[in-house]
């Protein structure tokens, strides 16, 4: 049987998500700057489309990292492949998810923040997916929850594929 595509978000339930945590984020941070760190590569549609929403000055970069493992799941086995340009010591930093999942990809990046001495670091995540959270890290700006299930589309993918999507999917192999 061919994977199986079910709709789990369109573009307009993305698009008001969005607006809400824009509206927050610029709100929270109102006569300050921000450094947004998009993590590679899954966040870099969300965070195009976030930082067009929001009202404050906001500079841009981002870090990849990669984790060794299946294709469905983190392993735990993280490493960084591309760090931050940006010196971030004493600013405001917002690290931009596309989705949180066990949470090890978020506890690394944080940890790996510090050494830079930012006044602050907060977390944005498109989904804030609670099946498999090993590490209990406060999502601060979540767009949506969902319980389970594999999803792709608008910058997620599985095997490298669907990134392309313009909605958010369940797959189901
Ligand atoms: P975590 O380290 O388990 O929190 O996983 C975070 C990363 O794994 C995300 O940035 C995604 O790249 C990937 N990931 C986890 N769950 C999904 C999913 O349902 N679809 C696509 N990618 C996912
Ligand atoms: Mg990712």
């Amino acid at each position: 049987m061919p994977p199986e595509l079910i709709p789990v978000l369109s573009r307009a339930e993305i698009e008001k998500k969005t607006k809400i945590l824009a509206n927050r984020i610029s709100e929270d941070y109102h006569g300050k700057e921000v450094v947004l760190i998009g993590i590679l590569k899954g966040a870099f549609i969300f965070l195009a489309d976030l930082v067009r929403e929001l009202t404050i000055p906001v500079q841009i970069d981002f870090a990849r990292l990669a984790s060794y493992g299946s294709n469905t799941s983190s392993s735990g086995q993280i490493r960084i492949t591309k760090e931050i340009e940006t010196d971030i010591r004493g600013r405001h930093v917002i690290v931009v998810e596309d989705l949180v999942d066990s949470g090890l990809t978020i506890a690394y990046i944080l940890d790996y923040l510090k050494q830079f001495h930012p006044e602050s670091v907060k977390v944005c995540a498109l989904i804030d997916k609670v099946e498999r959270r090993e590490v209990q890290i406060p999502i601060d700006y979540a767009g949506h929850v969902v319980d389970v299930g594999f999803l792709v589309g608008y910058g997620l993918d599985f095997d490298e594929k669907y990134r392309n999507l313009p909605e958010i999917y369940h797959l189901k192999l």
